[in-house]
């Protein structure tokens, strides 16, 4: 009897622990994008138009130092790292001979976009362009990487489907460059087909390669972010949400992309039913944080810059975070915009757990 109840207090542990320490479920990640998700490759990439995310105050909150994050401290895809118990990507950039990256590798630039640099160079505002390093580029170092991690098909394919791909957020800066060029929303509008297909096109690729478990994100409510509340500012308060502040029609764009996104994944599950595509939605637990500030310990509202060279939102082009005539709050952790353009680790830590929440089935415990 005690021989049997102790059998069965240990097979109780033996579960709690592999609930609590929930087995590795992937291998490796691998990540594609912009800003939202660069863990280094700008500041690596040698490109001069943004220095300043390789100086403090960016990475004061959790690293301590600046580590070519757009952010004070960690992103959606370091969290998402935790949750796996994984390491933190490292950027493909920084990746020496024999270095061991088999737990997967992050490919995102700041500043990159969904379409080519082509693209804009033949619209006249390639120019203004931070990187050339494009979603096509980034998926082109992926394949270059996969020969060193692998070598025949069956061998590639099993790494693979242990691995979980994020294609985006990507997409945001194809409408950034298009609107801080003067572009207006009928014309941003326009170009969504386009950019929607350059990240199903980079999606079907991935598949093609060998991925199975694919997390394909939508844009934030860009409506509510510092630089475009303050780029578009208006007389008006009819365009204004009265609910939280933010710019309507500007969120209203950002919700129709990833409408358009949603109903291109929809076909792409069709076109490949063994593949599992996830719709990451950044927009709602990014919007639910506007709506209720304080509920969430945004104590500083959801819609200043912590980090910025005064006006309004805290947000002056002339003066943007990390320049002269800026400075950083207090408490970053109160705030969920980090510089104007890009958040706080604190509203990343929200998006990361609303995703895993939902997405995914990761015991609450390892979300911290
Ligand atoms: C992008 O490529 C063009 C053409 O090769 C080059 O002139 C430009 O400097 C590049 N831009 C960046 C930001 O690297
Ligand atoms: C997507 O792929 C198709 C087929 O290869 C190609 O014709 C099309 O131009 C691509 N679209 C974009 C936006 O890259
Ligand atoms: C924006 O920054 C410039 C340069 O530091 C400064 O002259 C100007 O007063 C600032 N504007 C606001 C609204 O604070
Ligand atoms: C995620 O789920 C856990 C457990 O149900 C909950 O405590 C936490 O608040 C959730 N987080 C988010 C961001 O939804």
């Amino acid at each position: 009897m005690i021989m049997k109840a102790f059998l069965f207090f240990a097979l109780l542990c033996f579960l709690a622990s592999t609930v609590s320490t929930s087995p590795l479920r992937y291998e490796a990640i691998f990540n594609f994008g912009d800003s939202l998700s660069d863990t280094g490759n700008f500041l690596l990439s040698g490109a001069l138009s943004f220095p300043v995310i390789g100086k403090l105050p960016y990475g004061e909150t959790f690293f301590r130092h600046p580590t070519g994050r757009c952010s004070d401290g960690r992103l959606i895809i370091d969290f998402v790292a935790e949750a796996f118990r994984l390491p933190y990507l490292p950027p493909y950039l920084a990746l020496k001979k024999g270095q061991a990256f088999e737990h997967g590798a992050n490919f995102a630039v700041a500043g990159a976009t969904a379409m080519d640099a082509e693209y804009f160079y033949e619209k006249k505002i390639g120019a203004i362009l931070w990187t050339n390093s494009s979603l096509n580029v980034q998926i082109d170092w992926f394949k270059k990487l996969k020969s060193s991690l692998c070598t025949s098909k069956q061998e590639c394919d099993n790494y693979l489907k242990k691995s979980l791909f994020f294609v985006g957020e990507i997409g945001g800066n194809d409408y950034n460059y298009a609107a801080f060029v003067g572009g207006n929303i009928k014309q941003l509008r326009a170009s969504v087909p386009l950019v929607v297909e350059a990240i199903t096109n980079a999606t079907s690729l991935l598949i093609e390669e060998g991925a199975v478990e694919l997390v394909v994100p939508g844009n934030l409510p860009i409506g509510c972010s510092a630089v475009y509340l303050t780029l578009f500012q208006s007389p008006n308060k009819g365009d204004y949400d009265p609910r939280n502040g933010c710019l309507k029609a500007m969120n209203a764009f950002a919700k129709y992309h990833n409408n358009q996104l949603k109903k291109a994944l929809q076909k792409l599950r069709e076109k490949y039913p063994h593949a599992n595509i996830i719709y990451a939605d950044y927009y709602a637990p990014a919007k639910r944080l506007s709506h209720a500030p304080l509920h969430y310990g945004f104590s500083s509202g959801t819609l200043t810059a912590c980090c910025g060279g005064g006006g309004p939102y805290n947000f002056n082009n002339s003066a943007r975070c990390g320049h002269i005539g800026s400075k950083a709050c207090e408490d970053p952790n109160t705030y969920a915009n980090w510089d104007g353009i890009h958040l706080t680790e604190a509203a990343y830590r929200y998006i990361a757990h609303s995703l895993i929440n939902a997405s995914f089935n990761v015991t609450p415990s390892s979300l911290t």
